[in-house]
């Protein structure tokens, strides 16, 4: 099978930024062939399908680090497989998936579960993220040998703190010995007890807050311990200015650490919060418009390397509730990369310095491979960047529709995902 990308503008950060062809055989890039005379063609082939990319952006294929695709045991929120047709149609190409689930994947044979029904699929490749402490209790650290074994990229109890430093330290210790990344949900059980960002918002409309602190604190101490170990660290989900100042102090003294944060905190403040839109609920919350200013500022001097969705489905049962008694999160995998290119607009990202935190950074982290270069896996989303559409979180791909970008106005999105050759998603 052969795929001819003809005349897109391609851009893979660092190696190339022109307009030309790629020519894919059986997975694989071929060729790429910058300023291609038009109507060049590849050597003849029977099985062959040309895409017209004129006017589209052939990126290096979206790697989303931070999903919670809710199966097993929670599939009246999310399947693996509509988890995966979320990812397709927002660009991703791959996605790491946090280990919440029911049972918890803390061994073999939920991680080879994930794994052999996400392959079934034929959509994004999925990399399943272990727990870091058995039964996400925080008392003993799961199997990393057999984890890693069994295809597991990383560890994190993604929802969950690691109140124990002790055993965060040995889970770097672990981890770093057998080839796992740790992912650092970063949250203090004993200051977090709140339903939004603590402040005067939350006291006027009677919620307990969770104060910048709960995350910052953990922030210091994971970059502390990563310092300690000289095992590298990432930071899920930055919200806080405290955590942006944290992060860039800790690299600029040579701390082995990365960080993403997800669409919603450079997006949004607590005023999204509004009427007790529950659609805005997630842990960590939104925060000030300072600490959204502070995240923006960390993504463009490079501080926060990567973002990621935190795509965290519900369904109507747990949010159509009271405020405090809602589930956290949003769904996000459709919506990243049209809030993504806000950033390119308002100047804040080039666009090249979005793939990097979309793309690029994302497989540098987690040892994967997204060039568009001869010999490489042919993994690109191809970007429409003047496609213009209003969000319907209704009509998604994901079972869950708690998006609080329903209904906003939008610039840009994939127009085509393609994974190992494979076009999996088109828009049409
Ligand atoms: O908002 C969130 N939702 N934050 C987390 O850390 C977990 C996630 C979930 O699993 O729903
Ligand atoms: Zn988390």
């Amino acid at each position: 099978m052969q795929l001819i990308i003809k005349n897109g503008h391609i851009l893979d950060p660092g190696n190339i930024d022109g307009t030309g062809d790629i020519i894919v055989d059986d997975g694989v890039i071929s060729a790429v062939k910058r300023n291609a005379a038009p109507g060049a063609q590849a050597e003849k082939k029977s099985d062959v399908r040309v895409i017209d990319a004129t006017g589209w952006v052939v990126v290096p294929g979206l790697i989303d680090m931070h999903v919670h695709l809710r199966d097993p045991g929670q599939e009246y929120k999310e399947s693996i497989e509509t988890g995966l047709r979320a990812a397709v149609a927002g660009g991703f190409t791959a996605v790491c998936c946090m280990p919440n689930t029911c049972p918890v994947n803390d061994n073999r044979q939920i991680t080879e579960y994930i794994i052999h029904t996400a392959e079934k699929c034929h959509l994004a490749r999925v990399y399943p993220v272990g727990t870091i402490s058995r039964g996400l209790a925080g008392k003993e650290l799961s199997d990393y040998g057999e984890l890693k074994a069994a295809g597991a990229i990383a560890v994190s109890d993604d929802g969950m703190p690691v109140a124990d430093s002790q055993l965060m330290r040995r889970a770097l210790e672990y981890a770093g010995g057998v080839g796992l990344k740790v992912i650092s949900h970063c949250e203090d059980p004993y200051l977090s007890d709140g339903a939004m960002n603590e402040g005067a918002m939350a006291t006027r409309m009677g919620l307990a807050g969770i104060p910048n602190a709960a995350e910052s604190i953990i922030v210091m101490r994971e970059l502390a311990l990563a310092e300690l170990t000289g095992i590298p660290v990432h930071i899920a989900h930055v919200s806080t200015r405290q955590s942006v100042h944290a992060i860039r102090d800790a690299k600029q003294r040579g701390v082995p650490a990365t960080a993403e944060t997800a669409p919603h905190y450079f997006t949004l403040t607590e005023q999204a919060v509004g009427e007790y839109d529950t659609r805005a609920k997630m842990n960590p919350p939104l925060r000030s418009e300072k600490d959204r200013a502070a995240v923006r500022r960390g993504l463009s001097d490079g501080v926060l390397d990567v973002i990621a969705t935190d795509h965290a489905p519900h369904s109507i049962l747990e949010k159509e509730v009271e405020f405090d008694r809602a589930a956290n999160g949003i769904i996000g995998l459709e919506t990243a990369l049209s809030l993504g290119l806000r950033l390119v607009t308002e100047k804040v990202l080039s666009l090249e310095g979005l793939i990097e935190k979309m793309a690029k950074n994302p497989a540098r982290i987690l040892g994967l491979t997204r060039e568009i270069t001869p010999g490489a896996p042919a993994n690109l989303t191809l970007i429409d960047p003047d496609a213009l559409y209003t969000y319907d979180a209704e009509k998604g791909f994901s079972k869950s529709s708690n998006s609080p970008f329903h209904g906003w106005e939008m610039k840009g999105r994939a127009a085509m995902t393609v994974v190992d050759g494979c076009v999996v998603y088109e828009q049409n």
